[in-house]
């Protein structure tokens, strides 16, 4: 639940980020348990180039505090979107930090905004969107792939934010976002290889006053 809201301790379940240096980092599943090949529940010990990790040690501590690793030290941080972008697993290609921080400003995303976006890729942009836009607001997010769209919702749930997130599986070009979105969205946001054959869609979806 670690993306919802700040805390100072880790819980089993979070999404801790191990900060080794500036260029070394990684987004850990805070769990003490995970399967092997042979599906048997093994001893979740994560490996580093400064040693290993045992995940189960990080529960309880405080983020930001130094851990230990077999042959050095790390820090444990709270998961941000932007912490995220950078330590994500790639199912596509993404948005990154400063694109996003133009990308909310220009669309004017705020607090209780009703955002559209396609397609949700690898959730680096949603996940910036759903910090801007919770708790009144809500983000609906639409990819034709179905594999990237269940592991979006997968993300989306460990990370505590399904609550404010609709994620579809949708070719948008094609059929847009849908009868019900049609007038509510504040900001549309496209990132397609064929934008320009859902520009249609998205004017249909807008609101008069969004963006
Ligand atoms: C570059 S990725 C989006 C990355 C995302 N903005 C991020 O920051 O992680 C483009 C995504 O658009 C999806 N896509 C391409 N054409 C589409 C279409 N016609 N309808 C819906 N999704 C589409 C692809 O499956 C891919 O996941």
């Amino acid at each position: 639940m670690s993306f919802a809201n700040f805390k100072d301790n880790i819980d089993e379940g979070d999404t801790a980020i191990l900060y080794l240096s500036a260029n070394s980092m990684h987004a850990i599943e805070v769990r003490p348990k995970i399967k092997n090949k042979k599906d048997e529940l093994i001893e979740n010990v994560f490996q580093t180039t400064y040693g290993a990790l045992k995940v189960r040690d990080l529960i309880g501590k405080k983020y930001g505090s130094k851990v230990e690793l077999s042959r050095g030290w790390a820090y444990v941080l709270h998961p941000t979107p932007e912490l995220w972008t950078l330590t994500l697993p790639h199912r596509t290609q993404i948005i990154y930090t400063p694109d996003i921080s133009l990308i909310i400003f220009q669309l004017e995303i705020r607090p209780g905004s009703v955002v559209v976006e396609s397609g949700t890729g690898s959730g680096s942009l949603s996940h910036a969107l759903l910090r801007c836009i919770k708790p009144q607001g809500h983000l609906y997010t639409f990819d034709f792939h179905s594999h990237r769209v269940l592991l979006a919702q997968e993300e989306f749930a460990n990370h505590g934010v399904a609550e404010f997130v609709t994620v579809a599986q949708r070719d948008v070009c094609e059929f847009g976002f849908g009868e019900e979105l049609k007038g509510k969205a504040d900001a549309v946001f496209l990132d397609l290889p064929h934008p320009w054959k859902a520009v249609e869609h998205a004017a249909d979806v807008i609101r008069e006053s969004g963006e």
